[in-house]
């Protein structure tokens, strides 16, 4: 059996899908910025006879892996799309036709209608606005922190609701939606709140702010499912909640694929087994 890997470089994470002895799609991550550590790994596989790479920091990996093999390249989106399409179909989802939400460092939006897919947009607002407010408002740093922070925390101090506007009114929308993240701090003046609270608010400010935008766009292409992928999702259950919830809210279907944060790495490997078979 020929042994190949597929590479995605992204601006935190690099993730890795490899076939183990069964045939088994196995995943190994590291920080992008560690680069050597990428590299190492790889040479403890043996001898690979190819790797496909894509993301946005495939040129410090090749710097990184010069001398190590035959290295097949593979657009971002493209690498994506065929790896989603791959993940959903493995695990049994029917779904022709979506948008595709890319929460990784920022957010990328796709839509896919059976064989033909398109970027339709993005937003800066991701896995890194969580990090890196987090951090500014709270000092965590640690995405596990963090995410295990979130679950636990409510917003309900934080964040203005429709009604807490419209206090002992009919509301002309769902009351129980976000009227403004962040909103109530500056009415109540109450400026010291749990640490868990802010994580909470600030995935919340995230995840609602991502949907919005999804559905959006699910709107506008009249499709029902939208399939929430990147590693922001990796082991995050708030998070998931948050987008699934006003996902529902807002009439649309959302879908979590497992092992979403690898879609890209595993369309880079598929690019390269189809390379070899054709
Ligand atoms: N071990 C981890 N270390 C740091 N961040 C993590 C980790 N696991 C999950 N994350 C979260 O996932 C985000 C990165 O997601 P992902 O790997 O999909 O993006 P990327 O491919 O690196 O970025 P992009 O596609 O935007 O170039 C981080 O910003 C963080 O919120
Ligand atoms: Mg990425």
């Amino acid at each position: 059996m020929t042994k190949v890997i597929g590479i995605d470089t992204g601006g935190t994470l690099t993730k890795i899908a490899h076939l183990d002895a069964q045939g088994e799609l196995q995943y190994v991550s590291f920080p992008s910025n560690d680069l050597q550590a990428v590299r190492e790994w790889i040479l403890a596989q043996g001898d690979l006879d190819e790797i496909g790479v894509t993301g946005g920091r495939t040129e410090q990996l090749r710097e990184a892996l010069q001398d190590v093999k035959t290295i097949h390249y593979i657009v971002e989106f493209e690498a994506t799309l065929k790896g989603v399409r791959y993940l959903l179909k493995q695990q049994g989802h029917q779904i022709d036709e979506c948008i595709i939400t890319n929460i990784g460092t920022g957010t990328s939006v796709h839509y896919m209608n059976g064989n033909h897919d398109v970027r339709v947009g993005g937003t800066g607002i991701g896995g890194g606005t969580l990090i890196g407010l987090s951090t500014l408002m709270t000092g965590i740093t640690d995405f596990e922190e963090i995410r295990t922070l979130a679950n636990v925390g409510k917003r309900e101090h934080i964040d203005l609701l429709v009604e807490d506007i419209y206090q002992g009114m009919d509301t002309p929308i769902d009351g129980k939606l976000t009227a403004s993240n962040f909103g109530k701090v500056g009415i109540t003046e109450q400026g010291n709140q749990p640490v868990e609270d802010v994580l909470a608010t600030i995935q919340g400010l995230v995840g609602e702010v991502i949907t919005t935008f999804s559905i959006q766009y699910a709107d506008e292409k009249k499709t029902e499912h939208i399939v929430y992928i990147g590693s922001t999702l990796s082991d995050n259950a708030h998070l998931e909640r948050v987008i699934a919830n006003y996902t529902r809210t807002k009439k649309h279907s959302p879908v979590f694929v497992g092992d979403h944060g690898f879609a890209g790495a595993v369309g880079a490997l598929l690019n390269i087994v189809e390379h070899a078979i054709t």
